[in-house]
């Protein structure tokens, strides 16, 4: 299967999803930078030879932001709000205006590709998590100007919307795959959507797509892209 030919910076790569994004680029031998907020987390997660491929920041600020897009020519963003925590910025603060300010500072910068984590259920503004500082909706609202901006002629997008996460292994499932937002509960492995992340850079099927994705029975994989061709449109 061919590749990508560039480098990927990883944005939320200390979060459980984003360390397993780094893991699937490593193991797609695909060049990638890393956009974290504490470079001493990032040396516990990867050891001290990812020191090199750091970029120390907050989503909050376009200056940090700005300095880690140098040179780079995919995002995959992996970033998201503690929800549970009153001490940390609400989703309106990270899950919508930061996802909005790096995509925007992305496209500024002339990056080509942007492929956005996010979450099923977020067309739904009744569904129960919403409680949480309307974090669906603020998704939505991110996901919004990723499209605006990288579905223009030249750009793409992938907009990612698992299920509810979960730990373990890649590619020991198979996957079911659903666009407009119909799939209404499942869970999924965080490998698994980061391999799915890493392989949307180089599928054209996977390029400007909006879906959801759940696993589905146990079953061994040596690639998830034949998903893509499930979709049904
Ligand atoms: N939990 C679920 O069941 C579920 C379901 C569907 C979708 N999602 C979404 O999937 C994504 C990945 O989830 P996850 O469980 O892997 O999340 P996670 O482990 O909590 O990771 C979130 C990442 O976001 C980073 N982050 C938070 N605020 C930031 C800021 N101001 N600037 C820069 N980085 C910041 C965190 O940095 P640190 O490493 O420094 O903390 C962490 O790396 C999230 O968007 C989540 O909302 C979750």
């Amino acid at each position: 299967m061919t590749s990508f030919n560039g480098t990927v910076l990883v944005a939320g790569a200390t979060g459980r999803t984003g360390a397993w994004v780094v893991k699937r680029l490593q193991s797609h031998h695909i060049d990638h930078h890393l956009f974290v907020r504490s470079g001493t987390k990032a040396v516990e997660v990867f050891g001290p030879e990812i020191i090199d491929k750091l970029s120390i920041g907050s989503i909050e600020n376009p200056e940090e932001i700005r300095s880690s897009l140098r040179h780079i020519d995919a995002v995959i963003c992996a970033i998201g709000g503690n929800v549970m925590d009153p001490a940390s910025p609400p989703p309106s603060a990270i899950d919508r205006d930061g996802v909005k300010r790096m995509a925007t500072l992305a496209k500024e910068q002339g990056i080509k590709h942007f492929i956005l984590i996010s979450s099923l259920a977020v067309t739904k503004p009744e569904h129960p998590l919403n409680k949480y500082g309307q974090v669906l909706t603020m998704k939505l609202e991110g996901e919004n100007e990723v499209r605006k901006l990288f579905g223009e002629p030249g750009f793409s997008y992938t907009i990612l919307r698992p299920g509810g996460l979960i730990d373990g292994d890649p590619l020991m499932h198979s996957m079911i795959f659903g666009t407009g937002d119909t799939i209404t509960t499942g869970s999924i492995r965080r490998s698994d959507v980061a391999e799915v992340a890493v392989i949307s850079l180089f599928t054209p099927e996977a390029h400007n797509l909006t879906f959801e994705l759940i696993e589905d029975k146990e079953s061994q994989k040596s690639s998830l892209n034949q998903y893509f061709k499930s979709l049904k449109f």
